[in-house]
């Protein structure tokens, strides 16, 4: 077994890419995988709430970064999720390098079948440390232009640097589109450069979910999209738009 590495990323901060790290993991491990999320957001940290970790952690991705313990020692397994395991972010501070990260996912490659790193929005020394070492990346984008602009900015940093792919999940998308200052999916597609990935709707059982630590709902809209998702990083043709 090695774990595919696949890193979270986007240009504006609150598109959900650590909704989507917790529920794409699960989506994932539910397909039988063995999932460690790995969350790099220091100071910022929801991936604990989300994946029902919260106050379990007892070492954090700092100590394991830094060399303070195995990394074995600071991973969590999700009472929410079977199979999907975490290593939770510092709540203050942390030098993120990425030798030290990569130290982290080579020693974790054999144990799981994935690896998702949840990074912080731009490009500052997680999405850094994180582009070196994934396999590949997923763009979290929400439909509206900002996030769209600074997803082509987040994209073409991730070709700059070499990231051997990148896909994109739209996250949040209403019914209607509306309002938005978005046309359609493919102005999103087009503006930011990369290949489609998926498509998450807005959903109260999504933030329902995760404000309350709680599991998301098996068969709702949400869960199907994500798991749709899943099968096709597993390399299953799935339909991108879920309805
Ligand atoms: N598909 C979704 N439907 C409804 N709410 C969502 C969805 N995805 C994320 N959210 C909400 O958006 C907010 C930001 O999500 P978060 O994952 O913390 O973003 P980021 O990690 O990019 O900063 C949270 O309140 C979360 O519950
Ligand atoms: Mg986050």
């Amino acid at each position: 077994m090695s774990a595919q590495v696949i890193m979270l990323a986007s240009g504006k901060g609150g598109t959900g890419k650590s909704t989507v790290s917790v529920l794409l993991g699960a989506a994932l491990a539910a397909r039988t995988n063995r999932v460690l999320l790995v969350e790099l957001d220091s100071g910022l940290r929801s991936v604990d709430v989300i994946a029902g970790v919260c106050g379990k952690t007892v070492y954090d991705v700092e100590d394991v970064l830094c060399g303070r313990c195995e990394p074995g020692k600071a991973v969590v397994e999700s009472p929410l999720y079977k199979d999907l395991y975490v290593i939770s972010a510092p709540y203050s501070g942390g030098h993120i390098s990425q030798p030290a990260l990569r130290v982290l996912t080579d020693a974790m490659r054999p144990v799981f079948d994935f690896i998702l790193i949840d990074t912080a929005a731009g490009i500052g020394a997680p999405f850094q440390a994180a582009s070196g070492v994934c396999d590949e990346a997923v763009l979290v984008l929400t439909p509206d232009p900002v996030a769209l602009r600074d997803g082509h900015i987040v994209a073409d940093e991730l070709f700059g640097c070499g990231c051997p792919r990148t896909r994109l999940i739209i996250n949040r998308v209403p019914r209607t589109l509306a309002g938005t200052g978005i046309e359609d999916l493919d102005e999103c597609i087009d503006t930011v450069g990369v290949q489609l990935l998926g498509v998450i709707p807005e959903s109260a059982e999504v933030s329902r979910a995760a404000y309350s630590s709680e599991r998301l709902e098996k068969n709702c809209l949400a869960a199907r999209a994500f798991a749709a998702v899943a099968k096709r990083l597993c390399g299953s043709q799935e339909p991108l738009v879920i309805c």
